[in-house]
Formats: C-alpha cells, structure tokens, sequence
C-alpha cells in the first residue's frame, strides 16, 4: 500500500534514568523530527509519539545507585528529559510517561486479551532468589567471581573485567547485591511469548515483505530469524512495573519490553480521542525511529505481540541508525564520555541548530559515526556560516544597497542562461530532497540544502552585481541585471527557508521574520516555486543566522570532556579479555534474555569517578563529625529508606538514609558513624532529614560505614 491517509511516527521511549546526550538525538530523535517535521509541512495528517520509559531494571538499579525510591528517579529524569526535547526542537505532539495509570490499563488490557485467548505459554523455572530481602534477583543484582578471569566483582549478566557476557549460574560463589545473602534457585512462574510460532509469518512479513528496509535493520532481523526464535518470557518477578493482572500473581510485573512498546499507544490514546484511526485503520503508516539496540524489540518481538494480539496496525518501516561515537571513542555515561545536550545549550545558547545541522551531517545512518568538536566547528563556519550564512546574508545586503530593500521585478528580456539554469534547479533540488526524505536519507537532503545555497553563492559570485552597479551611471539599462539577479536570490532564500526548516526550524522562523512572511509560507509545496516573494515587497534588514563559533570554545568543550571523564574502577585487562575470547563464553549477545536492559545498565557500574579539583576552602565548609546510631527504624512505604536518631554528642539529629536494603535498624545501634551536620535539612516521605551519614559503596553496590577505626566520643570532628 503506497496510499497512506495519516502517519504515526513514534521514537524510541528513552530510560528516565539519565539525561539525553548527543548519540540519543542523532541515533533516534533528530531523524524522527525531521520526518516529522517535513510531512507536517506537506500537511499530512500526522501523530508524533514519544516519552518516557519509567519501568524495568535500568530504573531500579538507578534508584539504588542514588540511594533513592524508582519513583523518584523517574520523576527527576522525565522532566528534565522532556525539557531537553522541546528546547531542542523535538516537536512530539506529546511526550508522556509509561507510569501513567492510561499507560497500565492499556498495557493490561493488552496482555489479558492476549492471555485469555490463549497467546501465552505458562511455564515454571528456577530463578535465582534473595531470602534476606526476599526478592527474586534480575542477572545485575548478582555478583561473584567471574569464572574466565576470576574477578571477584563480575555481574550475573557480564563481567567487566574480561568484557565476558554472563548468566548467574556461571558466577562462583554468587551472592545478592541486595542483602549480600547467598542467592538460592526458587521456582517461579511466568507467563512466555512463543516466538517460533511466529517466524514463517516474520519471514513471510518482515523478510519477504520488508525488503526495502534498511540494510543494517534488515540484517540484523534476518540473522535473528536464521538463528531460530526462542520463547521469550514476558513477565518478571519485581515490585516496579505494570502488575501482571492475573490472579495471584503478586510480585509479578509486565517484562519491560513488554510494556514499554504499549507505551506508544498508551501515549496516543493520551493524545487524541481519534487514537484508534491511528492504530487501528489499514491506511496509516506507523514508522518506529529507534536506535540500533532496539531493533529486535521493534522488528520482531513487538510486531509479534501486535499480530498476535490482533487489533492493531503493523510498522511500515523502522529506520534505525547505528551509533555516534565522541571523539574517535564509544559514548559511555558511566565514563561520562557524552556531550549532554543539557549541557550544550547552557555553553551554547540559541545554537540549537547548530547541534542539529552537525548530528545532522554526521548521522550514523549506515555505520557508526563519530562526533568530533572540531568536525563541530568546522562545520559550522565552513558550512552554516560561509556557505549558508553568507549567502542569505549577501541577498539581503545587496538589496537593501541595490534596489532600496524591496524585492526588485525579473526582466526576462534580459535573463540569460545562468538565471533559467539556477531557477530551474529550485524544483529540482526540491524532488530530491523529498524523494531522499521519504527513503530516510536525512544526510544526503540536508546536503541538496546546502548545495542549493552554495550553487546561490556561486550565481553571486559570477554575477557580480556590486561590480555591474558601478557602472550604473553610464548605463542606467544595469539596473535590470542587477534585478534580475537580487530577485533570483532572493527566491531562492526563500526556497531555502522552505526547504531547510525540517532540519533547521529555528533558522527557518528567523528568515521569515527578515522576509516579514508567514508561518504558512513554509508549506512544503512552496518549494520549488519560484514566485514567492512578490515584486515590490519589502523586507527587513538581515540578521545573522549563524555565528563563527571560535577555537577557543571548542577547546573549552574537549578539556571538560577530558577534565569529567571518570576512570573505570575496573579497566578492561586486556589478558583477561583475550582469554574470554578464547574460551568463547560470549553467548551470542542477541540471545540473551534482556540484553539491552544490560548493556543499558551495565555502562553505569563501575564509576569510581575523582571530581573536579576544588580548594582546602572548598572542603572546610563541609562540618563532619562522629556520631553513635542511637535508634533505627524502616520508614513506612519506602523501603529503601531508614529514620535513624544519631547522637552527636551536643545533640541528637533525625537523619533519612538510603541504606534500607543493605541493613536491618537492629543490627545498626550502637554504630558509630561520620555525619555532614551542616547540610541544608531535606525532607524525605515527610520526615525532615538533618544531615547525613557517610557510606562506602564498594564495586558491587554493597555499603560500608565509614567510621573511626575505634570508639571515640560522640561530636568530634573529622577534617
Ligand atoms: N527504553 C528503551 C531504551 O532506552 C527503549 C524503549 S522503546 C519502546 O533502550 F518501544 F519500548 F518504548
Ligand atoms: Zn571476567
């Protein structure tokens, strides 16, 4: 079907479990609000769906990490999330939450229509369970010696030592993160998508059908089907998530993937009263931007669901890109190797475009890509400002110099070929961006954009008219070249807005303000059109759409780089990786249960970050003193958090600590501690908290106290 009647574009649900940094827009957001933003301008009918994923592991071990509840985490992180996009630009009609109560009851509903009609396999396995916290234990909450290099701190899903991918069962001397409790085997019961049940319809759908995706997507999806589909449970034991909303299944929750792929229709629903048109009916083109880890859960394990589950409309495409990588390195947030774009706009101001122009350029569409700041500058005042830029800037100088800033008449008795031949290439670039756009080859567009405007300059640049101008006197008749050329320059701005403001919309807005046009000349079937702006019209004086960004900014960027990156605790030994090879433990990534969910988490382990450099008058404002734990009770409904009574020798403080799961309050009285007792009071579950106590968090995310190695008296100082 090529007769499409409406467009539902989703991207990628990103983890609120951390900021945006560059490879998320250029691997997922940027193309999709691109896409968006051009079959907007073409007035299709279209939805534009994204938010937050707030549920599975990557969330929880967020939470521990911080020493906070999963709810707050998601809280913080969907806010700043959500602010990042649309002060990029990201046009989403709606940015939503998958902890929104619509979101769970559409994700129930899913899955009980599902099991009522018999979709699922019910099947009972061993897991690995923590008696002392009384929690089955996802693969990270496990650790013990990794069984190729014998690192002592390796995760039940990978060790990060050797680089090995790990199961539990592998580890020697597993214990659970949670309580330190030797984890045992527990039946559990779960509730299995039967996969291979599915493949002759992925093959004849996705493999037979979907020929035209893109290669990096398609060859992953074939591989996955050539290697045989599994069962794939879709639920987990936890207490963070959707509930399983079957009878007792207490502790039991939707599997992430499960849920967080529902989210996209959740999000419509929150939308739009017309959500089932958008779902439901054969004519809309539903196309999934993500990234390239997210490519099974998009290609196969979600388009099963919706088969199987029957009442909704199949992905038409899913172009996911591969990775942008920083500096000749892989991103990694817990190195802090990443160029938050929080970040970017407070150094940058108003350069949103320049971000997006350079992502833009260097998308890893068909490969990895690398993001370099000095590709960053170079771009910008050799592309946006000298090309670009200057052209605009030059058109409207010019006729405000030349033809007393209004659009001056075409004299077609005296347009030559050079004039026919720029004009013409106005429809011409417009069919190849648009036949480019709709192939999801936003690089090769954006650069028939830049080419137009360069072909601009050069048209300039032989026409000369401050040249033809000064012999204006003698020959008055000059004035008709002149003309002619400002008034091709000028369309041809205008066409460039037209055509630049899928990628670049905040320079689009500017150069209609300098035209005095409206937002509705940026329809697409302007482009190409070479009567635009109309004779006689007059318009405003120019204004910079770019800057020279300086070299100095740059390098102020790679030394914060530099400066914050965090060396991992546990440096790959190269030995030991070698040796992993070797012993070819490295199950085929792709057919481990929950890989992304690792690989999501496990670039947030092994932080064992040294901070910016401050001064002795830094420290010295910082009151630390030892206290004795005098009383310690659980804080009700948060079961992370104690309320300890802490005697400091002058007094007796009320302090909120996060250390629930690593201690019983019995078995901590009597402890002697190190306390911040001058930072400023917070509140915690309506407890004021007033100070702090000071843990070591060693590789395996288990606490220490950090005390004085013998008893000394309540209230004296540590310095
Ligand atoms: N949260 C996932 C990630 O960041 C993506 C989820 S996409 C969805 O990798 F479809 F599941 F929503
Ligand atoms: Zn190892």
């Amino acid at each position: 079907m090529t007769d499409f009647k409406r467009y539902l574009v989703t991207a990628a649900l990103p983890y609120a479990n951390g900021p945006i940094h560059i490879g998320h827009l250029a691997g997922c957001y940027l193309p999709a609000d691109i896409y968006v933003r051009y079959q907007r301008a073409r007035l299709r009918d279209i939805k534009f769906i994204c938010g937050s994923d707030e549920h599975g592991v990557p969330i929880q071990i967020r939470a521990m990490r911080e020493g906070t509840t999963p709810q707050a985490v998601v809280n913080k992180y969907h806010k700043l999330m959500g602010d990042t996009f649309r002060d990029m630009g990201i046009s989403f009609d709606i940015y939503s939450r998958t902890s929104n109560p619509v979101h769970h009851q559409t994700a129930s509903d899913f899955f009980k229509k599902m099991y009522d009609e018999g979709k699922f396999e019910e099947k009972e396995s061993e897991q690995y369970y923590d008696e002392k916290a009384n929690a089955f234990l996802a693969d990270r909450y496990i650790v013990g010696t990794c069984p190729i290099c014998g690192n002592e701190n390796a995760y039940g899903d990978q060790c990060e030592r050797c680089g090995s991918t790990l199961s539990p069962e592998q580890l020697i001397n597993p214990r659970s993160t949670l309580s330190d409790a030797v984890p045992v085997k527990r039946k559990t019961k779960h509730w299995y998508l039967p996969l291979q049940n599915y493949e002759p319809w992925l093959k004849e759908w996705l493999l037979e059908g979907h020929k035209e995706w893109k290669n990096n997507v398609y060859g992953q999806c074939k591989s996955w089907i050539d290697n045989g589909l599994q069962p794939r449970a879709m639920t987990r034991d936890s207490n963070w998530g959707v509930k399983v909303p079957l009878p007792d299944t207490e502790g039991k929750v939707l599997y992430v993937w499960f849920d967080a792929p529902i989210g996209y229709i959740s999000a419509t629903k929150e939308l739009t009263e017309q959500w089932a048109d958008y779902w439901q009916q054969n004519d809309t083109k539903l196309v999934h931007f993500i990234g390239k880890d997210n490519i099974v859960f998009h290609c196969i394990i979600f388009p099963a669901m919706l088969k199987a589950h029957g009442d909704f409309v199949l992905p038409e495409n899913v172009p996911a890109n591969e990775f942008l990588n920083l500096e000749g390195e892989k991103v990694s947030t817990s190195r802090n190797w990443a160029v938050w774009v929080d970040e970017y706009m407070r150094d940058f101001p108003d350069q949103q475009d320049v971000l997006r122009y350079v992502l833009c350029a260097n998308a890893p569409e068909t490969k990895d890509n690398d993001f370099t700041w000095k590709d960053f500058l170079e771009r910008n005042n050799s592309e946006l400002v000298s090309i670009f830029g200057n052209f605009v800037n030059r058109a409207f100088v010019l006729m405000h110099k030349l033809c007393g800033g209004k659009v001056p008449p075409l004299h077609a008795d005296v347009a030559d070929k050079a004039d026919q031949d720029l004009l013409a290439e106005f429809e011409a670039t417009k069919t190849r961006v648009e036949t480019l756009l709709e192939q999801y080859k936003f690089r090769e567009a954006l650069f028939e954009v830049i080419d137009l405007s360069r072909k601009g300059n050069k048209y300039m640049q032989d026409k000369e008219p401050w040249i033809v101008a000064k012999s204006l006197a003698e020959n008055p008749e000059k004035q008709k070249l002149i003309d002619n050329c400002l008034h091709i320059c000028l369309q041809l701005t205008a066409n460039l807005a037209v055509m630049i403001n899928p990628f670049l919309p905040f320079t689009a807005k500017k150069m209609l303000h300098m035209m005095k046009v409206v937002d509705k000349m940026l329809e697409w079937e302007n482009a190409g059109k070479t009567k635009l702006l109309s004779v006689g019209y007059s318009l405003r004086e120019p204004q910079l759409l770019f800057r020279k960004i300086e070299a100095s900014e740059i390098e102020a960027q790679i030394e914060k780089l530099k400066a914050n990156m965090v060396k991992p605790a546990a440096t790959v030994d190269p030995a030991a990786k070698k040796a992993a090879k070797d012993a070819k433990y490295a199950a085929k990534a792709a057919d481990k249960e929950a890989t992304t969910e690792a690989t999501a988490t496990s670039t947030e382990e092994t932080a064992s970050p040294v901070k910016p450099e401050i001064v002795y008058d830094d420290f010295a404002k910082i009151d630390l003193k030892v206290g004795t734990i005098v009383a310690a009770e659980k804080v009700a409904k948060a079961d992370k958090l104690l309320k300890l009574e802490v005697d400091l020798g002058f007094e007796k403080r009320t302090i909120v600590s996060g250390i629930a799961l690593h201690f019983q309050p019995e078995a901590i009285v009597g402890q002697q501690v190190v306390v911040v007792t001058n930072l400023a009071p917070r509140k915690m579950r309506g407890i004021e908290s007033n100070g702090m106590i000071l843990m070591a968090e060693d590789k395996a995310g288990k606490l220490h106290f950090v005390n004085p190695n013998t008893k000394v008296d309540e209230g004296s100082g540590v310095s």
